[in-house]
């Protein structure tokens, strides 16, 4: 029945007060421990670093149900799909995904699908699942994560749909259970949601305000990492460095930099940086500390100042430069990544050839290229979307290549250099070649022998690609 569905609201979603967002204890309700006894959960995620780590709160509280993780899809008891909103081809997977599970349902009636995630948090997305995808018997937010329990226990019992989807601004919540994807690299949220507002951007409504976490329970959790033997922490945040703005206490993320690196952690990553906030004392707190990655993602989006002010992203082509030229100046051998749009509304060659100059000027390691895709409910869907198709995919190639020159170039200087890398895993082919990553976040297949996950090693690089390395073992 309709009338029992927490439908989403991008209108509602678009709020935002003043107010320090609330801080919550979970605990799991006893019903529900048990519920999972005997039965399996596979999960699918799609799109951002915020996805993989809710996926991991996810699985954590499916496993307090008692349910155990399975990797083959037919086996599962309850399927969930994380979904991602940032793109119209992110979506369309998403249903494709959805549409192949029906033959899945069919086959075994008992199937529990749950679709979560951003694209759960838009209006159109859920009326069309709720439409044409009978198949999926739960909907549930970014906001209603922990609700998961709750949800499965109502179609259990009731074998009706269930939909919660609350657009607020949202709190922060403690002390829910994880279980983490990996033993040696770990995602620690520091701060939720965004403030920015980037006209193009649906992630300001699908994830609420910009809300930190406070500094004891992210030190905690970085120590029992530690403890635990985790090798390298991945401090996450739509951005990053506005961490601690919302609280009232003066601690920012220079202060949080500082304070993670004292825990002794091999190695701190951060994603994502806004240009906007990235101050002096995160430059200092990173020159200081030598776990701290010399790796740095600065999204620049575009290279045209009238574009950038449509985008509103609150700096012109010439103040991402000049923090860029500092940036290069204060902390050097680090590598550089940044994201960018083609496309975007009136987005005309002149203002391309921008972004293709600030390319050649940054010289960036690599870049993660987009095309515009529309987003309803944002600023930038009321504008005309009048880059052709065409011209939008030519700009796209012509970026890539230009991308693809300046990381080869870049990577040069790793030849016969000794690396070392934190070894992610090995290649199903051929058992003695593993890979892992540089500090600067460049990728390395080597050959070695005795090799583990998690394990630190030395490589000599022996051969160079634009966007990894090749190399082998020292021993
Ligand atoms: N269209 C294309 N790319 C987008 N991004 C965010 N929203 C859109 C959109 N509507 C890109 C930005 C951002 C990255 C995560 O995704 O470059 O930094
Ligand atoms: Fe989206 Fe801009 Fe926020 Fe990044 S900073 S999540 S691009 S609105």
């Amino acid at each position: 029945m309709k009338k029992d569905y927490v439908l989403p609201s991008l209108n509602e979603a678009r709020k935002r007060n003043k107010e320090s967002s609330q801080k919550l204890s979970f605990s799991l309700d006893g019903k529900y421990i048990g519920l999972g006894e005997n039965k399996k959960y596979y999960i699918i995620t799609h799109g951002c670093q915020a996805n993989q780590r809710d996926s991991e709160t996810m699985a954590g509280l499916l496993e307090a149900m008692g349910y155990a993780m399975c990797d083959d899809e037919k086996q599962a008891d309850v399927i969930i799909i994380n979904t991602c909103a940032v793109r119209q081809g992110a979506e369309e997977k998403v249903l494709g995904e959805v549409g192949a599970l029906k033959r899945l349902k069919n086959d075994h009636p008992d199937l529990i699908i749950g679709i979560g995630g951003c694209m759960a948090q838009e209006e159109k997305s859920v009326n069309l699942i709720l439409e044409k995808y009978r198949q999926v018997d739960i909907i549930f937010g970014t906001h209603n994560i922990t609700s998961l329990p709750k949800l499965l226990y109502e179609v259990i019992h009731t074998r009706k749909r269930r939909v919660e989807v609350f657009s607020k601004m949202g709190e922060v919540i403690e002390e829910v259970p994880v279980t983490r994807f990996m033993s040696h690299k770990a995602w620690v949220n520091i701060m939720y949601g965004c403030d920015k507002f980037c006209s193009y951007c649906i992630v300001p409504y699908t994830r609420g305000k910009e809300r930190s976490r406070h500094r004891e329970d992210i030190l905690r959790e970085v120590e029992e990492l530690v403890e635990q033997g985790y090798k390298e922490v991945c401090l996450l945040g739509q951005n990053v460095n506005a961490y601690g703005k919302d609280l009232k206490e003066d601690y920012t993320f220079g202060n949080l930099l500082n304070d993670v690196a004292k825990t002794g952690i091999r190695r701190i990553r951060f994603m994502t940086s806004h240009p906007w906030d990235f101050d002096d004392s995160m430059i200092l707190a990173i020159k200081n500390n030598s776990n701290i990655m010399p790796y740095i993602h600065l999204p620049i989006q575009s290279g045209n100042s009238e574009v950038l002010k449509k985008m509103n992203r609150r700096y012109s082509r010439e103040e991402y430069l000049a923090l860029y030229d500092k940036l290069k100046r204060e902390l050097p051998g680090f590598a550089f990544t940044t994201d960018i749009i083609v496309g975007f509304p009136n987005e005309s060659d002149g203002a391309f050839e921008d972004t293709l100059s600030a390319v050649r000027h940054c010289e960036y390691d690599n870049a993660f290229t987009f095309i515009y895709s529309k987003r309803e409910g944002t600023p930038a869907a009321m504008m005309d979307d009048n880059v052709d198709r065409k011209t939008k995919e030519e700009r796209l190639q012509k970026l890539n290549e230009l991308v693809a020159y300046y990381a080869n170039r870049n990577n040069q200087k790793y030849k016969d250099r000794i690396v070392e890398v934190l070894v992610d895993g090995f290649s199903k082919r051929n058992s003695s070649v593993y890979s892992g990553y540089t500090p600067e976040n460049k990728l390395v297949n080597f050959t070695g022998r005795n090799v583990k996950i998690g394990d630190l090693v030395k490589v000599r690089i022996t051969e160079v690609m634009s966007f990894s390395l090749n190399g082998e073992m020292v021993e």
